[in-house]
């Protein structure tokens, strides 16, 4: 279990996030969604550690959580942040390889394995690769660490939206066959209730909807959130 339990976090003198509580089951699949603005960012932070709470704490498995990232990371934790994170000077494996560096090298082929368009370009510069193959290329990075979290923050940002199902239906089959729990941060609200079960929706710092994914899509009286 994942879990914030009253986390007010902010910057200098601005309130970015107000008394969270949320807890996330090991393994599943939520969708973080608001304005811009609203903290999405900041309690992903918050949740690997790379924001320290100034009120309440984040638990991991019924223990507290410093914010201290490296050693999320090891404890299962992955960030993937926004925008294509890849070293663009280096090849597609090394880019894999050094993510895995603290980890099994071997989980190289797992990821060409689910990533067989990265196994084409091993060879390729990642500067030199498409949006969709660097933030499939990110993915898999974050995926060395054989992560039990992978938390995403805006994922299909400039992405085509053939390359956006592609991308959503790959994060979807990580979290069946790997039993990744995955948390997304998204604007691209439609595309992410298909592969989440549960939304969370964040304004102004606190969060005003908890609910399944089906009853977001059916009430779009909701949708004013976003
Ligand atoms: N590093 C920072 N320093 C100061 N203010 C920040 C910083 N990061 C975010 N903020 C502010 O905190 C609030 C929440 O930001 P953020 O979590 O990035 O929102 P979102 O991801 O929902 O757009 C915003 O008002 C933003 O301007
Ligand atoms: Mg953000």
């Amino acid at each position: 279990m994942l879990a914030a339990h009253g986390v007010t976090a902010n910057y200098g003198p601005l309130t970015a996030l107000s008394e969270i509580d949320l807890s996330f089951a090991p393994g599943s699949r939520v969708g973080v969604f608001g304005h811009n603005g609203a903290g999405k960012t900041t309690l992903l932070k918050c949740l690997v550690g790379a924001v320290a709470p100034s009120a309440g704490r984040i638990e991991y498995d019924g223990a507290p959580l410093t914010a201290n990232v490296s050693q999320n990371v090891r404890k299962g934790l992955a960030f993937v942040p926004q925008g294509h994170n890849v070293f663009p000077n280096l090849s597609v494996e090394q880019n894999l390889t050094i993510s895995g560096l603290l980890f099994d090298q071997g989980f190289v082929s797992r990821i060409f394995e689910i990533f067989p368009v990265l196994a084409e370009r091993r060879a390729q510069r990642a500067g030199s690769l498409s949006g969709g193959e660097q933030q499939m290329l990110a993915l898999g990075m974050a995926l060395m660490t054989q992560p039990k979290w992978l938390l995403l923050d805006e994922p299909s940002t400039g992405l085509a939206p053939v390359i956006i199902r592609n991308v959503m239906s790959r994060l979807k089959n990580i979290n069946e066959t790997m039993g990744t729990g995955l948390i997304m941060v998204e604007q691209n609200v439609p595309a992410t209730l298909k592969i989440v079960d549960r939304a969370v929706i964040v304004k102004a710092g606190r969060v005003v909807f908890d609910g399944t994914a089906q009853e977001l899509s059916e009430n779009k009286d909701l949708w004013k959130w976003f």
